[in-house]
């Protein structure tokens, strides 16, 4: 079999590496939205990760005539129902930045007790061939929701969100060990043995 050939579905540097650091024992060659000139801007409306990702795929799988992986993650939080679950990247507005979203978060739960912080972070992946093969998995990750930021590493939501297997936030975490329990390395994980079962 030829060598097989993904593009990126993300310009984001840490999933970028999450993502080949998970493949890289596969003969797989991954190529980003920064190896191409140009390329369609996918606007994520959809009601759920799965229609997300799904989406993304597609279109740059379309657009470059070649096997699309993209993903979709949402932060769900049991005390707000589900928030801010699909609408993550804009929690605090259409153009928020990761620190906004952190701050809406910690001011919706300010004085909520921490039995009343529990939170999940799920991930979709979706792997789209074009001619029409379609993969998805799912990853998820258990936690509680701090009371103020802890950590420097990471990204987005990373700050507070405690692991609570690992008694820690994301962001006290190297890359490695986040890589190793993340939400989205799970449902890399269970997708790359989708890969290995139906494709290699
Ligand atoms: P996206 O679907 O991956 O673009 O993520 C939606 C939102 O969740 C964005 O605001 C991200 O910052 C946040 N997010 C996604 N993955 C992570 C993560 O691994 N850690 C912290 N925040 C994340």
């Amino acid at each position: 079999m030829a060598k097989l050939k993904i593009v990126l579905a993300t310009r984001n540097r840490d999933k970028i590496k999450e993502i080949k650091n998970v493949f890289k024992d596969m003969d797989i060659e991954f190529l980003t939205l920064d190896d191409f000139k140009g390329f369609p801007e996918v606007i994520e409306d959809g009601k759920t990760l799965l229609e997300n990702a799904l989406k993304k795929a597609r279109e740059i799988s379309k657009f470059f005539n070649m096997p699309a992986l993209s993903d979709d993650t949402g932060l769900e939080v049991e005390y707000l129902g589900g928030a801010p679950g699909v609408y993550s990247a804009r929690y605090a507005g259409e153009n928020a930045t990761y620190e906004d979203n952190v701050n809406k978060l910690l001011k919706e739960l300010e004085g909520v007790e921490w039995d009343k912080r529990k939170a999940v972070f799920k991930t979709i992946v979706a792997l789209v061939f074009p001619d029409g093969r379609e993969f998805v998995a799912e990853g998820a990750n258990e936690g509680h929701i701090t009371t103020e930021k802890i950590g420097t590493e990471g990204f987005g939501y990373d700050p507070i969100f405690y692991v609570d297997e690992k008694g820690k936030t994301y962001a006290e975490m190297s890359l490695e060990e986040k890589n190793s329990i993340s939400h989205r390395a799970r449902a890399l994980i269970n997708l790359k043995k989708i890969i290995e079962s139906e494709l290699f």
